[in-house]
């Protein structure tokens, strides 16, 4: 499928789904300073991307539910073009992104009230983009003022998210493909640093955490990837422990573990990986011990990840086994709390695994879609959270569906605390692959990078 075809199915698919009169709006993201007259590097809006793969800012797609496509986008400027770049413009857009039609973005203040005459429904994204509500408002007030003479006003505001969250959810063959090569450059940054730590330990250098970051960025870059698909994580030694470390200057000391969680984004797709390792290529005892026990309950997540399985099923398979492991290991007490059931039902666990076992994956690392199963909103069942004592109210989670992406990424974290013993404190390690749910099973599509301890030492060798 050509490019321009695989953006028109999706436009299409859209259009069939916004009712007779519906008309959409969605605006890509706007350019965000950074200090001064600097500005962030530019990234577009997700939704506007999936719909045209246009990367310009300052565009805007209405699409109606006739399927005609009006893209607002930047006028040809030779001045302007000078300094930031070459734009696509108006005249050329409507063949080259296979659009009905394309108008100056400094048009659509006037434009805007005449496509929304005579339109029942206006579909936009609700609390993306700040502002865009009062716009929208003030367009429907210049329909308004023409409804003596004979205009029809939009009487409903639909939120766009909805739709687009449910097919962003299903991923198709070239965004399959495309997240394919972008976990496998992830792999090959995470095997670089791996082995980058060990070489300068042996060689009596001196490794900080940036050190480690750059050989991340050099091998995303090397490969094409436009930048980090979030801020990677590079923590060593204690630091493991904090969720949301980013990496710093910290020392890395022989006999670290060292917990890396990064992954490039690849023409707007992210990938997300999560590697702990050795600094020096060589586990220790506790670390090992730790280390086999996430890797099981990774195992056990991987097995439950499958089509018509349910989005908690992985989660609960990885706490069945940490829950059993970390009595097993001693860092639960039986005495003290039970048997695995029980660490299960208390969330005992939770003392040293507080987050979640996986996420949707895709344009946002943290991708939309409903983890609820939209057949079932309705069956509400309520229980009392074992820690907080708080009444949740839970809806049955989403049915997996083949081409879904989604994380599996289980860990532990062990802050010194009373009864932890010594020999695991400030240990953290968390395994992250990133998987496509088939018919029987799951695709793991960044096991370029070996996940085995044994594996690991291998590569890490001189
Ligand atoms: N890197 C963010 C996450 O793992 O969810
Ligand atoms: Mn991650
Ligand atoms: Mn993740």
């Amino acid at each position: 499928m050509s490019s321009n075809t695989l953006y028109a199915d999706r436009r299409a698919r859209l259009a069939a789904q916004l009712g007779t009169g519906g008309i959409a709006i969605i605006p890509t993201a706007p350019e965000r300073p950074r200090n001064r007259d600097s500005d962030f590097l530019y990234r577009h809006d997700s939704y506007f991307y999936y719909l045209t793969g246009f990367t310009e800012p300052h565009a805007t797609l209405v699409i109606t539910a006739d399927g005609e496509t009006t893209l607002f986008c930047q006028p040809k400027d030779l001045e302007r073009e000078v300094w930031d770049g070459i734009r696509l413009g108006p005249e050329a857009a409507p063949a080259a992104l296979g659009l009905s039609r394309a108008l100056s973005s400094a048009d659509l203040a006037a434009q805007m009230p005449k496509l929304l005459e005579n339109r029942s429904t206006v579909w936009y994204p609700f609390a993306i983009h700040s502002g865009l509500e009062g716009r929208v408002d003030g367009w429907l007030q210049s329909v308004r003022a023409r409804v003596r003479y004979g205009a029809l006003c939009p009487d409903q505001q639909r939120d766009l998210c909805s739709l687009l969250d449910e097919m962003r959810l299903v991923k198709d063959a070239h965004e399959q493909a495309v997240m394919r090569r972008a976990s496998a450059i992830s792999a090959g940054a995470h095997i670089r640093a791996m082995q980058r730590s060990a070489a300068m330990l042996r060689a009596g250098q001196e490794v900080r955490e940036y050190h480690l970051d750059a050989e991340l960025l050099h091998e995303f870059r090397q490969h094409g990837s436009q930048y980090p698909a979030y801020g990677s994580i590079v923590a060593g030694g204690a630091n493991a422990c904090v969720l949301h470390y980013r990496a710093d200057t910290a020392l890395i000391r022989d006999g670290d573990l060292v917990l890396i969680d990064a992954g490039c984004e690849l023409d707007g797709y992210a990938s997300d990986i999560t590697r702990t390792f050795p600094a020096n290529g060589t586990f220790t005892g506790p670390q090992r011990a730790l280390y086999e026990l996430v890797l099981a309950s990774q195992d056990a997540a991987v097995a439950a990840t499958k089509a018509g399985a349910r989005f908690v099923d992985p989660h609960e398979a990885t706490v069945a086994v940490l829950a059993q492991g970390l009595l097993d290991v001693g860092l639960l007490d039986k005495n003290k709390v039970g048997h695995a059931q029980d660490v299960i039902a208390n969330r005992s666990y939770f003392q040293f695994y507080m987050h979640r076992t996986g996420h949707w994956l895709g344009m946002d690392v943290h991708d939309c879609g409903s983890y609820v199963e939209p057949s079932q909103v309705g069956q509400i069942s309520e229980r009392k959270d074992p820690l907080s004592g708080e009444l949740i109210k839970d809806r049955p989670s989403r049915i997996l569906q083949p081409g879904m992406v989604l994380t599996i990424e289980p860990g532990l974290y062990v802050r010194p605390a009373p009864g932890v013993p010594e020999k695991f404190h400030n240990i953290g390690i968390r395994i992250e692959d990133d998987a496509i749910v088939t018919q029987t099973g799951c695709e793991l599509i960044t096991r370029g990078v070996p996940v085995k301890a044994d594996e690991i030492e291998a590569l890490m060798k001189g």
